[in-house]
């Protein structure tokens, strides 16, 4: 659809531009503070699994099987844990450690083994030279980090509505040594929300990597989390593996962030037998035990898959309106201008929002002008860089309904003036 501010006549275009420019000097004067920045589940959200904080008493058994809970041991976790992971990711409980409380510490901790000593008895990455890194982007900026932090370049790859762009994945995964992963969230992938197609999926299964320390960073966070009706359907990674004889090339990890607390989940990873034998010894070296009484009352409070999806539909009630609420904002105050496209999840954190080329840090400082805080545009490209300046996640978990509403008719009166402005400026 054809921009409508860029066949405005100059005349109607300046009216217009007055008009918007009104409406947002009110919203000023009004002095309001919405966050809509970051992936947070509501108050509302967390308060579904307080109930988990009073099944852990002085009365409870600290035993799981032959594992103590109160006391070092188990390094893999409990096996009560582990299988309840294993059920949650659809992997054998044997290659599953469970540990910590954030999936990003545990995939921190897994390149970093890379970087320092090296994958599958390769060469640290550190004496490799110049290492490589793939991100599809949008993406997930703390990934980016990671690597970053590390000093491996990263290389934006395009997310397409399928997931990554394979061919180029494959012609760089199957061409260049020095290229050592790529970050991936195959569900409900933030900001984008796509779900990887089976043809994807079966795709990264069976890469030929050039360097035989390539792996494939699998982060399924967001895999029970769907609204419910639509709830997209995942190919599982290392069915796909299997299916062509392949190992040792995903390492999958995920959490219970965004299932009971963020910060006090329980977090997980998997991979192919010997990976994860390496990843343990890995994890040897700065861990002796992990939290086993977080493990022991996540058992109690969720017990299996069963109990993970009933939790989970009690989040897709409070969170399936406010992504319908996005939805119904864009569509009446956006659809008809040709100025912008959006995604349309069906579970999740995110919306990716793309308004016209070079509008994004704009929009998103007349938003934090306006008084309301988005995450910073860049954020979802590597090193911040959004090449055409264009992509803004849109994150509406954590305000109310209400503020949400009000955030939302806000951004699109910012994305219409800064719109109508950018069209302005392009005539003489
Ligand atoms: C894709 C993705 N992975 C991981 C995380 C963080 O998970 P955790 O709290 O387990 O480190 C997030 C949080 O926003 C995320 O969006």
């Amino acid at each position: 659809m054809a921009n409508v501010y860029e066949d405005m006549t100059t005349e109607a275009l300046d009216a217009e531009i007055e008009h918007l420019q009104k409406q947002a000097d009110e919203i000023r004067a009004q002095n309001v503070s919405l966050d809509m920045a970051r992936g947070k589940p509501s108050a509302e959200q967390t308060a579904l699994a307080r109930p988990m904080l009073d099944l852990l008493t002085s009365e409870t058994k600290l035993e799981d099987g032959a594992a103590i809970v109160d006391n070092y041991g188990t390094p893999d976790g409990l096996p009560s844990a582990r299988a309840l992971a294993a059920q949650i990711l659809g992997v054998e409980p044997a290659n599953i450690v469970v540990s910590g409380s954030s999936s990003l510490n545990l995939m921190h901790d897994v390149v970093t083994h890379g970087f320092t000593n090296g994958v599958a008895g390769n060469k640290p990455w550190c004496q490799q030279g110049q290492v490589k890194w793939l991100c599809p982007a949008p993406g997930y900026d703390r990934h980016f980090t990671v690597t970053a932090h590390l000093g491996i370049k990263n290389i934006p790859v395009p997310m397409h509505e399928d997931g990554p762009d394979m061919d180029m994945v494959q012609r760089l995964v199957e061409s260049d040594p020095s290229v050592k992963g790529i970050w991936c969230v195959p569900k409900y992938a933030n900001p984008t929300g796509v779900t990887y197609s089976d043809e994807v999926v079966r795709r990264f299964a069976s890469l030929k990597p050039a360097a035989p320390d390539f792996r494939i960073y699998w982060d399924n966070a967001y895999c029970v989390h769907g609204f419910g009706e639509k709830d997209d359907a995942l190919l599982n990674v290392f069915d796909a593996l299997a299916d062509v004889g392949a190992t040792d090339l995903v390492y999958e990890f995920g959490s219970t962030a965004k299932v009971t607390f963020p910060s006090s989940g329980i977090a997980f990873v998997t991979a192919s037998a010997s990976d994860m034998a390496e990843v343990r010894k890995a994890f040897g070296v700065s861990r002796v035990s992990p939290e086993k009484f977080s493990q022991l009352a996540h058992v109690l409070f969720l017990k299996d898959l069963d109990g993970v999806k009933a939790h989970m539909a009690k989040h897709a009630a409070i969170v399936a309106p406010r992504f319908a609420l996005v939805e119904q904002k864009l569509t009446d105050g956006l659809a008809d201008l040709g100025i912008a496209k959006w995604t349309h999840p069906h579970g999740g954190y995110f919306v990716s929002f793309d308004g016209p080329e070079g509008s994004a840090r704009k929009i998103v400082a007349l938003m934090s002008e306006l008084g309301v805080k988005l995450t910073p545009a860049g954020a979802t490209w590597p090193y911040g860089d959004d090449p055409h300046d264009t992509n803004i996640r849109i994150a509406p978990t954590y305000p109310s309904l209400e503020e949400l509403g009000q955030a939302l008719d806000i951004f699109v009166i910012a994305v219409r003036l800064v719109s109508a402005r950018l069209a302005r400026a392009k005539r003489a």
